[in-house]
């Protein structure tokens, strides 16, 4: 898995770091009220699980699956949210907790899916990395860890081809190892 890896962005230190920041914001923020954290896997099952351990609240986690991607490194341009996965966000404050922010496109329609299921009093972005490029869809994040180059990134949750995600850092993957999955997954 090493071998693939063509350069380290961020090591666990620094992103542990990060985390303490962005938590301690979080903290701040919705001290007092009731907050809901809305998790998007599988991208962001590490990260969440590292941030919310150093959030000094009470808080409700609601976990959700999105995928836009399906095994290559570009959006396919279409979301999918499961029929009936919707989470109760009625009265609350909702934190909606994701990878990375590229197109937008996951997050716009993750944020109309909770608007129109009616009641949050309010919603918010964090995700750990937000690329440096214009977006298809118009998206704020409210905290960000990194950002990015328009590269693709993998490791600390992020996958190619499902792979990567138990690398305990964020880098990028060698030319020759994306151009071998995309071949791989014209074959499928
Ligand atoms: P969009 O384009 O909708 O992307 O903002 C959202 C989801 O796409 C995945 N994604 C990536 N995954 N490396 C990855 O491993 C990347 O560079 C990358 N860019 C987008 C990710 O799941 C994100 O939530």
């Amino acid at each position: 898995m090493l071998h693939d890896v063509e350069r380290k962005l961020f090591d666990e230190a620094t992103i542990f770091r990060r985390l303490d920041v962005m938590a301690h914001e979080i903290t701040q923020r919705y001290r007092g009220l009731e907050l809901t954290v809305v998790v998007v896997l599988n991208g962001s099952l590490i990260f969440a699980a590292d941030l919310l351990r150093r959030i000094e609240l009470p808080l409700k986690l609601e976990c959700i699956r999105a995928a836009s991607y399906y095994g290559g490194t570009a959006s396919s341009g279409l979301v999918d949210f499961p029929a009936g996965a919707l989470p109760d966000i009625a009265g609350r404050h909702v934190l909606i907790v994701d990878d990375i922010l590229d197109t937008g496109r996951t997050l716009h329609a993750l944020c109309q899916w909770l608007k129109a299921s009616g009641g949050p009093l309010s919603i918010d972005i964090c995700v750990l990395l937000a690329k440096t490029k214009a977006r298809a869809e118009e998206v704020t994040a409210t905290y960000v860890g990194f950002e990015v180059g328009d590269e693709f990134v993998v490791g600390y949750g992020l996958d190619f081809r499902e792979q990567y995600r138990n690398l305990p850092f964020i880098g990028t993957l060698r030319d020759e190892v994306i151009a071998a999955g995309e071949r791989d997954a014209r074959q499928d």
